[in-house]
């Protein structure tokens, strides 16, 4: 088990008023094990049937411990991240090395920030400290992501429902800005722009290479 204390949170924004203000218990993060299985069950992140939050809240609870552990996916170094408050499961991330191939043939290393999600009711919310939730998941999983060894390339990039603003939004704090061709014509693939490959994605679009 290991805490991340990564207050350097570069897309961090004003603290949350007192009325948003959850818990006065230190949040911690870890790595998340078979031994979670109940906890991720249990897990609620949808705050309506939109299709892409009931997805994102069906995947942590009965696909990210198997797609953590895959032994199959070991080289693209799967990381399932837990955000908790004592025991309390308050949020969920997760990532793993991914490479992009451009339409010229290109090919570029890169994370792909696979989930990231807060339980509902800490949605919208802050730390006593002030930090958002949402700050504190994004940069610790950030911060997961510049610890690997061997490092991993700086782009990442993350795959959202259009509708999806709060996430996008989210994202967009962290720098991961810049649009790469659709997946699908309602799901955005945005990715950070802070080191360039030698051909830019941006202009040649980009399509990710299957998994295996
Ligand atoms: C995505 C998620 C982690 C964001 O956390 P959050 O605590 O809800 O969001 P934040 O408080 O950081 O707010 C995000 C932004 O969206 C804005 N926002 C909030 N509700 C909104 C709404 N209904 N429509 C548009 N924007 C909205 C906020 O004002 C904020 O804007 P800002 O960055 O300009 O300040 C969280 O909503 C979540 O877990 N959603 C369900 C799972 C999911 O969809 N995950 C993403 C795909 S893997």
């Amino acid at each position: 088990m290991w805490i991340v204390r990564d207050r350097a949170m570069s897309g961090a924004r004003p603290r949350c008023g007192g009325d948003r203000r959850m818990t006065d218990v230190e949040w911690r993060l870890r790595v998340a094990g078979a031994a979670d299985a109940d906890l991720v069950a249990a897990f609620r992140c949808a705050s309506d049937d939109r299709t892409w939050q009931v997805q994102v809240e069906r995947f942590v609870r009965s696909n990210l411990l198997d797609w953590a552990s895959d032994p199959r996916a070991a080289s693209d170094d799967p990381r399932a991240l837990l955000l908790l408050v004592a025991d309390e499961l308050v949020g969920v991330a997760a990532h793993e090395k991914a490479v992009l191939t451009a339409a010229g043939g290109c090919r570029v290393s890169a994370t792909k920030l696979q989930v990231a999600a807060l339980a509902e009711p800490w949605q919208g919310k802050c730390f006593a400290a002030g930090d958002r939730a949402s700050d504190v998941l994004m940069s610790a999983v950030l911060t997961d992501v510049r610890h690997r060894r061997p490092p991993r390339h700086s782009h990442v990039f993350a795959v959202v429902h259009e509708e999806n603003h709060r996430s996008l939004a989210l994202l967009a704090r962290y720098g991961l800005t810049e649009d790469l061709s659709r997946p699908h014509p309602r799901y955005r693939r945005v990715i950070t722009s802070a080191r360039r490959p030698e051909r830019d994605p941006a202009r040649d679009p980009a399509r990710e290479a299957p998994r295996r």
